[in-house]
């Protein structure tokens, strides 16, 4: 049985701001941020966005009536989650509009949380193959303003259903993964920014993505010619660009600069967007898809997410891939954003909203938003 992603949706924020703007703002070499780390916008969520109302978003935008009926499993990967004990699945039941014979949960490994939950999606249907799950990536990613993580920010969603005869992507479960006790990146609970040890997290995930090509190579006797593309976990996007580097030299130079072209068709959303922590290699992979995909082609796609576990798995592209995803929707949503100024996006970002707070949805430019938090409950609406 073919299992894999049959449609994919996306949300980012409205906002943005430019990162040649930030770079000013911050006496940094422009250059530094554009190519040095490789990005060129960052979303900006409004203090009534967060993961619950971007996920959402995400899953909204290609839900059906006739996929909310035939859902089994819904899983959220995020490492922005509102609560301790309530998952950001159980919050989107109502906003959603799902049905209750849903099993639901949340994941999180930092920015694998997704990947994992694509493979007990993987898993799911194919105990229950008349089933679909809905796997949702969602996050905000904050380092802190003036800090030096502050250019890998970033905010959105991506929501993916799996299904058989997925129309998009088959998961061939060809697979190798690792887990280390690293102190790469984290966050305690009492912090909304995450403290990094960046260059060392870099060094961690070439590491990762060198250790775990050799042992798919082994385990399944593969070589690179039997890809067309690697698509990276992309934070920010010069990240993918030094793993990538780490084949230079090891493979034909034609094979590497069919993989240098298709990793640049795959970051030109990343580099819109910023860092969408577990949505960032989604991301990547919507990107591709939309800029230079072509049907039949082998993927391997790296996953990596902090303290750390990594996953290399491959993929093949459907048929009819592209009447899973609405292009035209995505750029829709990316060309038509704000530009914000760098002041007021320093103002918003130090808005958190206290106990008590009543949103005032006239203010509102999201479909889904927190409307109130009462009696230290977060609570959600949709805009009609
Ligand atoms: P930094 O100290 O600001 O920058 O930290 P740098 O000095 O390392 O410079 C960055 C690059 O810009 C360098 O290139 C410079 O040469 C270049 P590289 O050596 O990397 O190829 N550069 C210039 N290029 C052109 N013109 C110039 C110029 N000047 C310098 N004028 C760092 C950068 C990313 C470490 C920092 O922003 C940070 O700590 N970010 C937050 C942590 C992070 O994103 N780490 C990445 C890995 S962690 C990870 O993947 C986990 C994550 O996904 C979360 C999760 O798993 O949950 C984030």
């Amino acid at each position: 049985m073919n299992i894999g992603i049959d449609k994919i949706g996306f949300y980012t924020p409205k906002d943005y701001i430019d990162i040649v703007e930030l770079a000013k703002a911050r006496d940094v070499d422009p250059n530094k941020f554009t190519i040095g780390i490789g990005q060129d916008k960052q979303a900006v969520p409004r203090p009534y966005e967060d993961a619950v109302t971007m996920a959402a978003s995400s899953a909204d935008s290609i839900l059906t009536e006739a996929d909310k009926a035939s859902l089994g499993l819904l899983i959220v990967g995020t490492e922005s989650s509102v609560d301790e004990s309530k998952s950001t699945a159980a919050f989107l039941m109502d906003l959603l509009e799902l049905p209750e014979d849903i099993r639901s949960f949340e994941i999180k490994q930092a920015c694998y949380g997704a990947t994992a939950g694509l493979q007990t999606a993987y898993d799911f249907v194919s105990q229950n193959p008349d089933k679909k799950a809905l796997v949702i990536t969602t996050d905000i990613a904050r380092y802190g303003i003036k800090t030096p993580g502050e250019v890998t920010q970033g905010a959105g969603s991506v929501a993916m259903i799996v299904s058989q005869n997925p129309r998009v992507l088959k998961l061939n479960y060809k697979s190798v993964y690792m887990t280390k006790n690293v102190g790469d990146f984290w966050r305690p609970t009492f912090s909304k920014t995450a403290f990094a040890r960046g260059k060392y997290s870099n060094e961690i995930y070439v590491d990762f993505f060198k250790t775990l090509w050799e042992k798919y190579q082994t385990k399944y006797s593969a070589t690179i010619d039997d890809f067309s593309t690697l698509l990276f976990h992309i934070p920010y996007t010069k990240m993918g660009t030094k793993a990538l580097r780490t084949l230079e030299g090891k493979i034909p130079d034609d094979k590497y600069a069919e993989l240098t072209e298709h990793y640049q068709q795959s970051i030109k959303f990343s580099r819109e967007v910023g860092n969408l922590y577990t949505g960032s290699l989604y991301l990547g992979l919507l990107s591709y898809l939309i800029n230079g995909a072509r049907s039949g082609e082998e993927l391997l796609m790296f996953s990596y997410g902090s303290g750390a576990v990594g996953e290399l798995y491959s993929a093949e592209i459907q048929k009819d891939f592209a009447s899973g995803i609405v292009s035209e929707n995505v750029l829709k949503m990316l060309n038509e954003r704000k530009k914000m100024s760098i002041s007021d996006y320093e103002k918003i970002y130090q808005i958190e909203y206290q106990n008590g707070t009543i949103v005032d949805p006239e203010a509102v430019e999201s479909k889904f938003y927190l409307s109130e938090i009462k009696d230290n409950e977060r609570l959600y609406k949709k805009n009609k």
